[in-house]
């Protein structure tokens, strides 16, 4: 079992007197006594949900927009998300602005039961008010209604009790609304403000805890966006590491990433294409530079004994050490023609190896598991990309993998460890598209 799940089953057991009444404390919220307001014009509220991704989790890709039901495996089942459309049996219809607040920034469903943080609430606690009035507007008038049962979860008892939640945020959750940090310009401050609140994007890129939690929340602490493993993938350190992390990025380099999905040291791939797919592209390019000049302004976490140099000896020597080498006699037949012998890619439409932070990184799930599977399409204004790093699952073994991706690592100047079969096996078996082995809180 799952260590997180371990605590919350030791709260369970330990304190369940005091259980009842933090549960079903219905917390407040500033539009309790709010009349009606001002409606937000459609293009601002649909902004606001953009910014929240709010489609990524709430949608499933045969299903109507904001119905639900996509599983989030965990080791006890699946939970499902919900249908946040406003129809009034099955969605949020009946919810108040104050309801869908408590819901959307304090994590309790206007029932009262406490929702799992698999709902990004931990960050959307930073949002301002008017943003959660805005969100309120789009549900409430954009978007038709769906009648849509919710799915239960499949978590069992006791371990599917909700309320231990209430102490798990207690703990874990800094419930404010984001303050401006003195000592730093309104950009910074609009970049902080969505990537803390907004684009959650801590929940894929922050270390988690023993009890689940992201271990940071802002910038106070070093280990905020300092690179997490995720879904069989590793979410890269947006902080200044010049191996690992956006150190050799320019500020313009990261808002090409996060508007067009690629620039010439990478593209996106795994969990962040959904990100980008449908949240980051909408950026407007002030907010795009504003994230970018925030997440350039983060030190490095990681110390590094040396820095990325491009060495050529690799690209001269490719042909000569092949017959020796299985992972480079792989490379030159599966790999070469997109990628090239000298690791470098072709601008921002085939993504480098040499220096690639995700290529250096000690952690190699990523680089397996795009070998494994390869990437989905990044869809730009509707249209799909042009070039797309093919699946290898059939045509090669774990020891292939293994060797291919050891070159890969050790090529070019890259000074990564090597990579081992016992290191793919796993990851063949959890990304298989017919196994039931589960991932912990698989997005997708
Ligand atoms: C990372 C995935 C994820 C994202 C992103 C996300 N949600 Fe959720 N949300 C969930 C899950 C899962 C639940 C159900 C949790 C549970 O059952 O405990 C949920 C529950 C809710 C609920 C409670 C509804 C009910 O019927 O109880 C509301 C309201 C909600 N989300 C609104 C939003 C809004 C608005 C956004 C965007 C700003 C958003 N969510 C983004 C995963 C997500
Ligand atoms: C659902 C999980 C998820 C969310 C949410 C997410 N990311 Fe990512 N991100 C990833 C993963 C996994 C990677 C590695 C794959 C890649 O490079 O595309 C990544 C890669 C990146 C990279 C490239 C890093 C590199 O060195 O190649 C940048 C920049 C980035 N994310 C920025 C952001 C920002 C900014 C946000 C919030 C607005 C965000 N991400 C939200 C999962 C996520
Ligand atoms: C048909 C062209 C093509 C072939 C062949 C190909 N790749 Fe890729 N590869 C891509 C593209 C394009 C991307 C960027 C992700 C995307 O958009 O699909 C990529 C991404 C990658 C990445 C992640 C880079 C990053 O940005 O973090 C790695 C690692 C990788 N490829 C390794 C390999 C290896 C190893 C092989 C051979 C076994 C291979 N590729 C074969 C096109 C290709």
């Amino acid at each position: 079992m799952n260590s997180w799940l371990k605590s919350i089953g030791a709260i369970i057991v330990g304190v369940g007197a005091i259980g009842s009444y933090v549960a079903l404390h219905r917390p407040s919220s500033p539009f309790d006594s709010a009349a009606g307001g001002e409606r937000t014009p459609p293009d601002a509220a649909e902004y606001a949900a953009r910014l929240g991704d709010c489609v990524a989790c709430h949608s499933t890709p045969e299903g109507k927009p904001f119905a639900g039901g996509l599983a989030m495996g965990t080791p006890l089942g699946n939970i499902y998300s919900t249908n946040i459309t406003f129809d009034a049996n099955t969605g949020i219809g009946g919810y108040s602005l104050a309801d869908f607040d408590n819901a959307v920034r304090r994590g309790v469903a206007k029932d009262g039961h406490r929702l799992y943080p698999a709902m990004p609430y931990p960050s959307y606690a930073k949002l301002s008010d008017d943003d959660v009035r805005r969100l309120y507007d789009y549900f409430k008038y954009s978007v038709p209604p769906v009648a849509q049962a919710n799915k239960p979860s499949e978590i069992a008892a006791p371990l599917n009790q909700r309320w231990p939640l209430a102490f798990w945020n207690l703990a874990f959750v800094d419930g404010k609304p984001y303050a401006a940090k003195a000592g730093h310009d309104d950009v910074w401050n609009r970049g902080a403000y969505l990537v803390q609140g907004f684009g959650h994007c801590g929940s894929c890129h922050t270390p988690r805890g023993p009890a689940f939690q992201e271990v940071a929340l802002s910038d106070e602490s070093a280990d905020y966006l300092a690179g997490a493993p995720l879904d069989n993938w590793k979410a890269a350190s947006l902080r200044g590491e010049k191996n690992v992390g956006l150190g050799r990025w320019s500020a313009d380099d990261v808002k090409a990433f996060l508007l067009h999905g690629r620039n010439e040291h990478g593209i996106v791939y795994g969990s962040m294409l959904d990100a980008f797919n449908n949240s980051t592209q909408y950026l407007s390019d002030a907010d795009a530079g504003a994230v970018a000049s925030y997440l350039k302004s983060l030190p490095a976490t990681a110390a590094e004994s040396s820095v990325y140099a491009y060495d050529d000896a690799t690209a001269k020597t490719l042909q000569a050490v092949a017959p020796a080498n299985p992972g480079a006699a792989l490379y030159l037949k599966q790999c070469v023609y997109c990628h090239g012998a000298d690791g470098k890619g072709a601008g921002d439409q085939l993504a480098p190896l040499a220096g690639n932070p995700t290529v250096l990184d000690n952690d190699a799930s990523s680089v397996i598991n795009i070998v494994l599977n390869g990437a989905g399409h990044a869809v730009e204004n509707g249209a799909p990309d042009a070039y797309r790093m093919p699946p290898f699952r059939v045509l090669m073994s774990d020891k292939d993998i293994a060797a291919v991706a050891t070159f890969i690592r050790s090529g070019w100047g890259n000074k990564a460890p090597a990579t081992t079969p016992e290191q793919v096996a796993p990851l063949r078996a959890s990304t298989n598209p017919s196994s039931d082995t589960v991932t912990i809180l698989k997005m997708r």
